[in-house]
C-alpha cells in the first residue's frame, strides 16, 4: 500500500493529454489491487495563490524563526508541504506552456520549496530535505523536442527545482501533442508505455 499525491496542472480539463495519461496511471495502480491511497489536487481546477507581497517574506524565513502570527499566513504552504510528505509516490501532470509549466504549478512550487521545510543549507550547499521520494512527471507538448532540448525549460526545470527539495524524478512525456495524428499516436503511444513501465514498479 503507497499514499499517492496527484497533481494535475493543465488548464484544459477534457482534451489535456497529461491529465489522460496521468488517468491511465491511476487505473493502471488501482488495478493491482494493492489498497494505494490517493489524494487528488488539482492546481487549475483550485488553483493556489502566487506567492504575494503578504507573505513573500515570511515564505523565506525558517519556520522556527516566525511568530505564531506569520505561521498563520504560510498555513496553504504549511499544508501542501505536509501533503507532499505524507506521500510516499507523487504524480506530476503538465502541459508545456511557452516552454515551461503552466503558471498553476509554478504557484505550487513556489508555496512547496521552503528552506528548513524542503531543503536546507548545509556545508555543501543547498540540500533536499524529502530525500529520494519517487515523483512520475507525466508532461504533454505540443511539439516534439526530443531534439531541441536546448528550448525546453519545463522538463530540466521540474528535474532541477524538485530535485532540489530531494525529490527523485522520472518522466513519462508525449511529445508532439498538436502535431498530424499518425506522428502523435506514436508518440501517444511510447509516453504510455512509460507510464506502463512506472506503474510495473510499484507492483
Ligand atoms: C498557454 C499555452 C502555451 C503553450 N506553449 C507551448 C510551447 O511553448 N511549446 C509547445 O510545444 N507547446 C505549447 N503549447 C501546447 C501544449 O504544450 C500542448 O497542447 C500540451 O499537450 C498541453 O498539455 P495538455 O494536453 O496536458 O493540456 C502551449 C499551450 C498553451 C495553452
Amino acid at each position: 500500500m503507497a499514499k499517492i499525491l496527484v497533481l494535475e496542472s493543465s488548464a484544459h480539463l477534457e482534451k489535456s493529454f497529461s491529465r489522460k495519461l496521468v488517468a491511465e496511471f491511476v487505473e493502471l495502480l488501482k488495478a493491482q489491487n494493492r489498497g494505494h491511497e490517493f489524494v487528488f489536487r488539482d492546481l487549475a481546477h483550485d488553483p493556489i495563490p502566487v506567492v504575494d507581497s503578504t507573505i513573500v517574506d515570511i515564505i523565506r524565513t525558517p519556520p522556527d524563526k516566525l511568530t505564531d502570527e506569520q505561521r498563520q499566513k504560510t498555513a496553504l504552504s504549511e499544508q501542501l508541504i505536509a501533503e507532499l510528505k505524507d506521500a510516499d509516490y507523487v504524480v506530476i501532470g503538465a502541459g508545456m506552456y511557452n516552454r515551461n509549466v503552466p503558471a498553476a504549478l509554478k504557484a505550487w512550487i513556489d508555496q512547496v520549496v521552503r528552506i528548513g521545510m524542503t531543503f536546507t543549507v548545509g556545508e555543501n550547499g543547498l540540500e533536499g530535505l524529502l530525500k529520494g521520494k519517487p515523483v512520475l512527471a507525466v508532461l504533454s507538448r505540443g511539439g516534439d523536442y526530443s531534439e531541441r532540448e536546448s528550448i525546453d525549460w519545463q522538463k530540466p526545470y521540474l528535474e532541477h527545482i524538485l530535485g532540489l527539495i530531494g525529490l527523485d524524478v522520472r518522466f513519462a512525456v508525449m511529445e508532439g501533442a498538436l502535431m498530424p495524428e499518425e506522428k502523435r499516436d506514436a508518440n501517444l503511444a511510447r509516453a504510455r508505455e512509460a507510464i506502463r513501465e512506472a506503474a510495473a514498479k510499484l507492483a
